[in-house]
């Protein structure tokens, strides 16, 4: 199931309409002293192929934060996360994954990009079917998160998910713990989106999870070359993983004091 069209198609502005605006494929987050802003996607969805061209805030763009991510509602909430935390003029943005899971979730893994992601718009992908997560910003794989369901660990397969970003002040957080503040006399600070395109099962009330989970061709993510990664792939996030990872929830001894989450013990891919 493809689902094109321009932005306002599928998504709405949710927060900050006075200074935010679509038009056609284009979409513009503005935060500003009076407010940050958002967008949200009209409907939800159950797996699938979420990709958004995203051209960050550039320059001195620290303690801004823009989110992108897959989220469904209630207290035992289903949430897969790409955020972008702005830094001074000249140093690198950080681009934090995270993954949460019956509303848990605490599996931080952070890269630094490996191109300006402000010089120009770049894809970012989150790739999700009943097998796996997929993180992918253009055509490389960062981070995989696999279903081991049946050895029970929480997997994202029974709750549909809208598609939110947003772009917020987020200086208490995201500077090392409030280190640096945003400086205002930067603002407006803008943050450019293209050609959303959500290729996803949409979930609109009460659809069966076999539907949308269901191995057939309409379904194409749950292909079977889309249930695991191939050796190029692989070949590319162990690249990136070695030269860019920042962050590693599972290398955090000291946080986890040896208890480690029981996904930092099987193989992600
Ligand atoms: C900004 O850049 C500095 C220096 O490279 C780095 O230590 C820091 O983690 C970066 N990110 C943020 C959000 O400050």
């Amino acid at each position: 199931m493809v689902i094109n069209g321009a932005f306002s198609d599928n998504m709405y502005i949710n927060w900050g309409s006075h200074h935010s605006w679509m038009q056609g494929n284009d979409l513009q987050l503005v935060l500003d002293q009076s407010s940050g802003s958002g967008v949200q996607s009209k409907g939800t969805y159950l797996f699938g192929s979420i990709e958004m061209q995203i051209k960050l805030v550039p320059g001195n763009s620290a303690g801004t934060v823009t989110a992108y991510y897959l989220s469904s509602t209630g207290d035992k909430h289903d949430e897969i996360d790409f955020e972008f935390l702005g830094n001074v003029s000249g140093q690198p943005y950080i681009i934090h994954t995270n993954i949460f899971t019956q509303g848990a979730g605490g599996r931080e893994q952070q890269f630094y990009p490996w191109f300006d992601p402000t010089a120009d718009y770049h894809n970012y992908t989150i790739h999700w079917n009943p097998n796996v997560v997929v993180w992918y910003v253009d055509d490389i794989a960062i981070r995989v998160f696999k279903n081991y369901r049946s050895q029970g660990i929480p997997y994202p397969n029974s709750q549909a998910m809208g598609v939110y970003s947003s772009l917020w002040n987020a200086d208490s957080w995201a500077t090392r713990g409030g280190l640096v503040k945003i400086d205002w006399t930067n603002a407006p600070f803008i943050a450019k989106y293209r050609n959303f395109a959500p290729r996803a099962c949409p979930w609109d009330g009460p659809v069966s999870i076999n539907q949308c989970a269901a191995q057939t061709p309409d379904n194409w993510y749950t292909a079977r070359e889309y249930g695991q990664l191939s050796y190029t792939k692989q070949g590319q996030m162990d690249w990136v993983r070695k030269n860019y990872m920042i962050y590693d929830y599972c290398k955090d001894t000291k946080r986890f004091n040896g208890q480690f989450p029981g996904e930092c013990f099987k193989p992600q891919f």
